[in-house]
Order: C-alpha cells, then structure tokens, then sequence
C-alpha cells in the first residue's frame, strides 16, 4: 500500500517556504495592487464634534444636502464621536482604564450619532448599520438603498496600541481604513473648519491661521501643532492602496459637501501615498 500522509498533509502555496517578513520573497505573490469591491461608493465622514454636537442647527442643512445627493451617489456616512466620548476619556483615564477600554467607550458614542443621522435620513430608506454589515453585506444593503450609516471607529477595542492613553486609531482614521479597503471612490471628511489650516482657526493663534488648499500626507508629517483629524490617519494614508486624496471640507457651508462630491476642490486636498504609485 502506498504511504499518502505527507502529500496529503503537504497544501501547495508559494508562500509556504517563504518568511512572511521579507517583503523582497513574498512580493511576487502579494505584491498586485488590490481589486477595488466597491469602486462606485463615497464615503462621507460627519465629524462628531464639529458637526453632530451642534445639534439642529448644523445637522438637519446636512441631513438636507445628503438627502439631495442620493439620486447621484452611492453612500457610505460614518459618523465620529464628539464630545460625550471626550466625557467617557475624562471619567475612563480618572479611573485608570486602560487605552484598549477606552475605545469601545468612545466607539459607542460615534454609534449613538451614526443612529441620529441614519434616524433623520430614515424617509429616504437610510438605515444604520452595525460593523459586521459594513464588513460582510455592505454590497447587498447599497443594492437596496442609496446610503447608508456607520460608526467611523474602526474596531480597534483591546487591540489598540498603548503608545497613547487616549486611542489614537479614530474616526477619522476608521473611515479612511475602510474608504481604502473597500476601493472606494472617494473620503470627503466634513468638520467646521474650511480645511487644514497653519494654525488652528478656532485657538489661539487663529489670527495666523491660513488655509492650505493642497498639501500631501508627507508634507504634513513634517509640520508639528494640530490638525482637524487623528494624527494616526497620517500613518494610514501613507500607506494607502486606493484612496489617493482625502478632501476635507466645511459642513456649515452649505454646497461645500455637494461640491467635494462632483470633484470640486472646495476645502484642503490631502494625498496620501496612494497617488505616489
Ligand atoms: N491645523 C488645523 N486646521 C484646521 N482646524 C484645526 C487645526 N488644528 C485644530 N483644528 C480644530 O479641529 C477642530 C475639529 O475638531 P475635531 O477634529 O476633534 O472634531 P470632529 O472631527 O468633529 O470630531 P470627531 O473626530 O469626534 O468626529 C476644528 O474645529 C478646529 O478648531
Ligand atoms: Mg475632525
């Protein structure tokens, strides 16, 4: 009788004799550019501060706009936290919690705002969806409606580096991951600002302030102070596959969003590395 056991065990691949460390032996299998899902989709993310916190007055012209946008776009809006995850970070560190704790808490939070905007968007068949859709049947849920909500946290929980003691892996930095995963067509991130300024218009250096209108994830990387997102989302548009700009944009101008949508430049467009390629 013939001995089978080692070629039934042995499972052919071409990376099995390799270290998946080197990126010179794996390259020639794992090198390809990746195949974009969902090429026709946008994604908006909604600041949770700059926008959702402001109440009625800045989310229902929001609500408006996106409603207007429907028939021309394929959505995805993944809402950020905003100030009661900055209440759950004060009380969390207080205590003692440690960063991977902190980030479901303040995910929770960017949730409650995505169920508010989905809520306000519900009469045009927009429903919010829980990460696990977004992760399995994204596809099926935009075959049946134009849009739909997300939390922009990405799923970091008790994964997240403890480099810092607040979760540096953000809203920001969740909806670009998914926006370049999924192949998307484009990230537009709305705040209250007009774009990425020298200063921060609303501190104390805003007579200063300046807005820049294109810069590079590079270029940023070099300049220290504040930005209008997680600094992390530099380390991730870097790297990027897809998503060759970002354009960040004013929500509490009306048509600024609308006009990011159509391939307007009508706040600060950042490219990562993805346009390098
Ligand atoms: N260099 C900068 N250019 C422009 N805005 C800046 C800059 N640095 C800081 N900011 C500030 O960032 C603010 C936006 O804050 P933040 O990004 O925390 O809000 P958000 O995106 O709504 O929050 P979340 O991440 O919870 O969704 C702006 O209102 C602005 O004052
Ligand atoms: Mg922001």
């Amino acid at each position: 009788m013939v001995d089978t056991s080692n070629s039934i065990k042995h499972v052919a691949s071409p990376l099995a004799r390799q270290t998946l460390q080197d990126g010179s032996l794996t390259r020639p299998v794992a090198g390809g550019r990746p195949r974009r899902l969902l090429p026709w989709l946008q994604v908006v993310k909604i600041g949770g501060r700059s926008i959702m916190d402001r109440g009625a007055e800045a989310i229902l012209p929001i609500v408006e706009e996106l409603r207007k946008l429907l028939p021309e776009h394929r959505l995805l809006i993944l809402t950020g936290a905003g100030i009661r995850a900055r209440h759950v970070y004060s009380v969390g560190l207080d205590l003692g919690l440690p960063v991977g704790s902190l980030a479901p808490l303040a995910a929770s939070e960017a949730g409650q705002n995505g169920h508010i905007l989905a809520s306000l968007l519900a009469p045009e068949g927009v429903s919010y969806v829980e990460h696990p859709t977004i992760a399995n049947q994204l596809a099926i849920h935009l075959s049946a409606t134009r849009a739909v909500v997300g939390s922009a946290f990405p799923p970091y929980h008790h994964h997240e580096f403890p480099g810092s003691r607040i979760p540096s892996h953000r809203a920001d930095t969740g909806a670009f991951l998914l926006a370049d995963a999924l192949g998307a067509a484009g990230l537009t991130i709305v705040e209250d600002v007009d774009g990425v300024c020298t200063a921060d218009p609303h501190g104390p250096e805003a007579a200063q302030a300046q807005l820049i209108r294109e810069t590079s994830v590079a270029e940023l990387c070099k300049v220290g102070g504040t930005l209008p997102f997680d600094r992390a989302l530099l380390d991730v548009m870097a790297t990027a596959r897809h998503i060759e700009r970002v354009q960040i944009v004013n929500g509490l101008v009306p048509g600024r969003l609308t006009a990011a949508l159509r391939g307007e430049h009508v706040g600060t467009i950042v490219r990562t590395g993805a346009s390098a390629v």
